[in-house]
């Protein structure tokens, strides 16, 4: 652990960078004036506000690690990212799969804006990411490519859309081993390993140094997914802001579920020290290894 400065220097950081975040997406959303209306008024409002914007932080953090020769394209590609996981959460909520009322503290989007336009605004946040994506201007097209690449498989079928299939399909099942890697690493490891080699991959396409960060992210999003089922379980809902205690009741397959909590808590222990290490012998100033130790220590 740091000095008190030093985690002070971080915090800020974090926060000083989820700003920039949400000024830009500001920018790249289309406003609430245009038309249909109730299309850009649900996307803007479920992708501006709240949200701890890992996935934006880890990408804008990878491209630095990299080297960070395009600091607005980073800034974009974190954009497209926070868009696309903004679909997958209305979706996620959509009363065809968790049916849950309240996400980042406010009614759900298909609550606020029915679920025909819930569903509509998901689509439309998906193509506005991959549209974001593909316009950097300055990186080379070898490097923009890579990067469209490692975001588009990790949201298709293979990844996290199966993913969600396997975690609903998984419902009310005895939860095994091998099931709960399957969903976690899919529904959600692999678009946090992807936020963060997306911005690497802006800056490098030397496959080692690519794979060996996407790992990195795809354990730091196994913990993190492991925190989120122990959160569900234990967190206090006014600070989370969505609903909590929903897992067992729906019979989800949780890493809980599967191994008992004190066992979850030291899986996640484990991978995000294994993260921390990995991530100090590519050359990491420090940021990184704390934002994993925060994937673990968070409370939201
Ligand atoms: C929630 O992700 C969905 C999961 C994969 C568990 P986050 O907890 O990162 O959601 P926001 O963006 O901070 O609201
Ligand atoms: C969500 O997992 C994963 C995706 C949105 C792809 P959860 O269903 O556990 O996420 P929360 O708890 O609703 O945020
Ligand atoms: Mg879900
Ligand atoms: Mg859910
Ligand atoms: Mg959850």
């Amino acid at each position: 652990m740091g000095s008190q400065t030093d985690n002070n220097d971080f915090s800020s950081g974090l926060k000083s960078t989820a700003e920039i975040v949400e000024k830009r997406l500001d920018m790249l959303l289309p406003s609430e004036s245009e038309l249909p209306v109730s299309l850009h008024k649900a996307m803007r409002y479920s992708t501006l506000q709240g949200g701890k914007r890992l996935r934006a932080i880890l990408c804008i953090w990878g491209h630095r690690l990299a080297g960070n020769s395009y600091p607005e394209e980073a800034l974009d590609a974190a954009c497209a990212i926070e868009c696309l996981h903004a679909y997958t959460l209305i979706h996620d909520d959509l009363p065809s799969i968790d049916d849950d009322g309240l996400r980042r503290g406010l009614p759900s989007c298909h609550i606020r804006f029915g679920e025909a336009i819930a569903l509509l605004a998901g689509d439309a946040l998906q193509a506005l990411a991959f549209e974001i994506l593909s316009r950097g201007a300055r990186v080379p097209d070898e490097n923009r490519i890579y990067a469209i690449g490692i975001l588009s498989k990790a949201a298709g079928s293979r990844m996290l859309v199966g993913g969600q299939v396997a975690d609903l399909e998984g419902e009310g099942k005895r939860p095994t081993e091998d099931m709960v890697k399957f969903i976690h690493r899919r529904k959600t490891a692999e678009l946090i390993s992807a936020s963060i080699s997306v911005g690497a991959a802006l800056e490098t396409i030397e496959p080692e140094m690519i794979e060996e960060i996407a790992d990195i992210g795809r354990k730091a999003g196994l913990a993190f997914q492991i925190v989120d089922d122990i959160l569900d379980q234990e967190g206090d809902a006014s600070v989370v802001g969505k609903g909590l205690r929903k897992d067992d009741k729906r019979g989800k397959i949780t890493w809980p579920a599967a191994f008992g909590m004190a066992s979850s808590r030291d899986t996640a222990r484990a991978l995000v020290d294994e993260c921390k290490s990995r991530i100090r012998a590519l050359g990491d100033d420090g940021d990184l290894e704390k934002l994993f130790e925060y994937i673990l220590e968070r409370i939201s």
